[in-house]
């Protein structure tokens, strides 16, 4: 894999602008996964050096923007990173491609994870992909099926652990040290290096002008560390000149992050978690000491949303067409609590991150379509005939 030796941000634009490029014409191609990689891309501010690089290939996801998303955050200018569009349906797929390529460069014999579902399903899949048995641990009935099912169908051991996501994580770490098996956990910094990608594509598909804020949901802060690190690292090397706030968005039930910020983060948090948002349903989140250092150096704010709002968010969000799980919509809803509160201006141009697809947790939507109230879009049984089906068209 051929590398970029000049480390100026006007040689690298160029490396990555060309990259980009070529990208589409790679993808489909016999070993055309790496080059296609929207991740492998920035690979000289990932893991450095050469050697077997797994790709499936992820990233190179899309900013949407709709008018009525907009209207219901308050912002005119707003872009939605769909990081849902990755291959195993969430952002986890950016720090796993880099964490898994490391492992099998360092000659790990098994993987390991704690997880409220994405991690599980995208660590899974790449090692799958790389030839290595998975270990997965996760809350027993607290996480979405259709993730459970992702971690099985790829053929990871899984557990069921009768816990929070906390005592998986605890559980986990304890087990891959005794048992000599490498955490994938976002402690694991290559996790974070891949991650970075999501803020550096976006700002590479902006022109490489940033926006003024970014928002993202903030459970375990990998994210939050990883775009810290990538906008503060962006700025040295001279790819920005300017770096975006970041709002980190946590669901109130999940919230000492949030708590720790009024604090001025004077003071460290643990709280029994509670959401309906089950991918940040986290009560002690593993990466806060980085993810202080990112809201410190980007000037950037922590902000809690209640379930009612979360589900708000994504109803709209949904009815957009664009979709995304529960937690994803946090991001929307924060950035709207901010404009209310008159912290994001309603001038200001915000990009907000969904993290995950719309598929990963289909029990809530029928829940939420299925219950009271308006704007809900509950499917009705039928008989198999043209009448009833004429009767309710011209009902609606
Ligand atoms: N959104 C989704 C869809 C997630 O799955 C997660 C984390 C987050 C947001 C929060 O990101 O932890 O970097 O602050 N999911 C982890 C998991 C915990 O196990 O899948 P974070």
């Amino acid at each position: 894999m051929r590398q970029c030796p000049d480390r100026s941000g006007h040689a690298l634009r160029a490396v990555f602008d060309r990259r980009a490029a070529a990208a589409s014409l790679a993808r489909g191609h016999a070993g055309g996964e790496v080059a296609a990689s929207g991740v492998w891309r920035f690979r000289e501010l990932l893991l450095p050096g050469t050697g077997p690089t797994l790709a499936h290939p992820e990233g190179d996801t899309p900013i949407y923007r709709r008018e009525a998303v907009s209207r219901f955050a308050g912002v005119a200018d707003l872009g939605l990173k769909h990081e849902g569009q990755n291959p195993t349906g969430s952002f986890k797929d950016r720090g796993m491609t880099v964490a898994v390529t490391h492992a099998v460069r360092f000659g790990a014999s098994a993987v390991a994870c704690a997880s409220t579902g994405n991690t599980s399903a995208s660590m899974a899949a790449y090692a799958a992909h790389a030839g290595l048995p998975a270990l997965v641990f996760v809350p027993a009935g607290k996480i979405a099926a259709g993730k459970l099912a992702q971690a099985v169908a790829y053929g990871a051991r899984t557990l069921l652990v009768r816990g929070d996501f906390d005592a998986c994580l605890r559980l986990c770490r304890e087990a891959s040290e005794k048992l000599g098996v490498t955490l994938l956990n976002s402690i694991n910094p290559w996790r974070i290096e891949g991650q970075k990608t999501i803020v550096l594509e976006m700002l590479q598909q902006r022109g490489w002008q940033p926006p003024d804020w970014i928002a993202v949901p903030a459970g375990a802060l990998g994210n939050t560390s990883a775009f810290g690190k990538a906008l503060i690292e962006a700025r040295e090397l001279g790819l920005i000149d300017r770096v975006p706030r970041i709002a980190a968005i946590q669901a109130a039930g999940a919230s000492p992050f949030a708590r720790s910020f009024k604090t001025g983060f004077r003071k460290r948090y643990r709280v029994a978690a509670e959401t309906v948002a089950t991918a940040i349903r986290i009560g002690d989140p593993a990466s806060h000491d980085r993810a202080v250092w990112s809201i410190r150096e980007t000037r950037g704010v922590v902000e809690k949303v209640t379930d009612a709002e979360i589900l708000a968010a994504k109803a709209v969000i949904d009815a957009a067409g664009i979709g995304c799980e529960p937690a994803s919509a946090a991001s929307v809803a924060g950035v709207r609590k901010l404009v209310r509160t008159g912290v994001i201006g309603a001038g200001e141009s915000v990009v907000a991150v969904l993290t995950g697809h719309v598929l990963k947790d289909a029990e809530i939507v029928m829940k939420y379509h299925t219950a009271p109230g308006r704007g809900r879009n509950r499917p009705l049984e039928i008989d198999a005939d043209l009448r009833a089906v004429a009767r309710l068209v011209r009902r609606s």
